[in-house]
């Protein structure tokens, strides 16, 4: 049992009212954890959201050596308080902190942390359709040190931000462009961690989508740029002829967990799915024989978010008749069903806080 610190504030905020957007209000507290080399993980409280004091010469805001989670807490039809496979955040989390030289938390601390935070706020959960209280786990680290190295003191932090539907456009299909210039990430890089620099790496190329009026970038792989590997903030499935199929991890993609519900939700209802290379010269064949019927994508913060339009070069392919696919609305249902309390959960994957 994790001995937790609970401060709460003497001056709470008000509920925001109206659209929420993605990402931009934080409730009222924060879970916060030290970690200091020969002590371990100490100093475990819930305080006042408030803003941090560091030194400019932090680790961190030189070299990068952070990792971030992303999950959310749902509000049950009658009031209950629901998580979404925490242990597989938890399990994620330590992948990426063994990547950048960052202290494991032990699974349950990690658990612990969240589902503390979550229950002093969670008044917060907003109950509209399509929104939840995103969660967002990180670690810092804060050694005030210039030399190239691993950090020897960390913050673990969680803040929470009840947030609505990641893109602007909802459940509407999102335009993707498939970059064949810059790349994210490559074997034996940290493609498959969730860190800052991955992100940061994305930018330019995002920045090039949206000039062209597309909303994310679906990266190629970073030596043949010719195989689909994710779209920077979720992962993608594409439905050919029937089959569902889906860029294996390869260690340079995110292993997401809405990625691995799907699989496991479509083996279920019997439909064939793989996880396997797939060429994008394989995906303008294919919907140049008419069989490219579905393209979405999964991830905590986008759900599941179908894809209208892919552009590659100099071919814009509409997907569909550029609607929301059939099997990507079940799949939405399905999975937002589950997450909320409305469906029965056969996998055991919603947990009660
Ligand atoms: C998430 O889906 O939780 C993520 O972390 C993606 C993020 C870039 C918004």
């Amino acid at each position: 049992m994790l001995d937790i610190k609970v401060t709460k504030t003497t001056a709470p905020k008000e509920k925001p009212a109206g659209a929420l957007g993605f990402g931009k209000i934080f409730t009222d507290h924060m879970f916060v954890m030290n970690y200091t080399e020969g002590l371990g993980w100490h100093d475990a409280r819930i305080e006042p959201f408030a803003d941090i004091s560091l030194s400019p010469a932090c680790v961190v805001f030189h070299y990068g050596q952070e990792m971030f989670e992303g999950m959310k807490a749902y509000r049950g039809e009658n009031g209950e308080t629901y998580l979404f496979r925490p242990e597989r955040n938890a399990a994620r989390a330590n992948e990426s902190n063994r990547r950048l030289c960052i202290p494991e938390i032990p699974t349950d601390i990690f658990v612990e942390a969240v589902k503390a935070v979550v229950k002093v706020d969670e008044d917060w959960i907003p109950t509209e359709p399509g929104t939840s209280l995103y969660i967002r786990p990180f670690v810092i680290a804060t050694d005030a040190f210039l030399g190239v190295a691993p950090s020897k003191t960390y913050l673990f932090m969680v803040i929470l931000s009840p947030s609505g539907a990641y893109y602007s456009e909802g459940l509407a299909p999102v335009g993707i462009w498939i970059e064949d210039d810059y790349v994210r990430a490559v074997k034996g890089g940290m493609g498959y961690a969730k860190t800052g620099g991955n992100y940061a790496c994305s930018l330019a190329a995002q920045v090039k989508a949206h000039d062209a009026g597309f909303s994310q970038v679906l990266w190629l792989d970073g030596v043949e740029r010719r195989y689909i590997e994710e779209v920077g903030a979720m992962n993608i499935f594409f439905k050919i002829d029937g089959k569902v199929v889906t860029p294996m991890l390869n260690g340079s993609i995110l292993p997401g967990v809405t990625r691995n519900s799907v699989l496991q939700l479509l083996t279920s209802w019997g439909i064939p799915c793989e996880e396997r290379r797939i060429s994008v010269d394989e995906l303008l064949e294919a919907q140049a024989a008419g069989k490219l019927e579905e393209v979405f994508g999964t991830g905590t913060a986008a759900v599941i978010s179908p894809v209208g339009k892919l552009r590659y070069k100099d071919d814009v392919m509409t997907i569909g008749d550029g609607g929301i696919g059939e099997l990507s609305q079940k799949i939405y249902d399905t999975i937002t069903g589950i997450q909320t309390g409305k469906l029965d959960d056969p996998f055991g994957w919603r947990v009660m806080i």
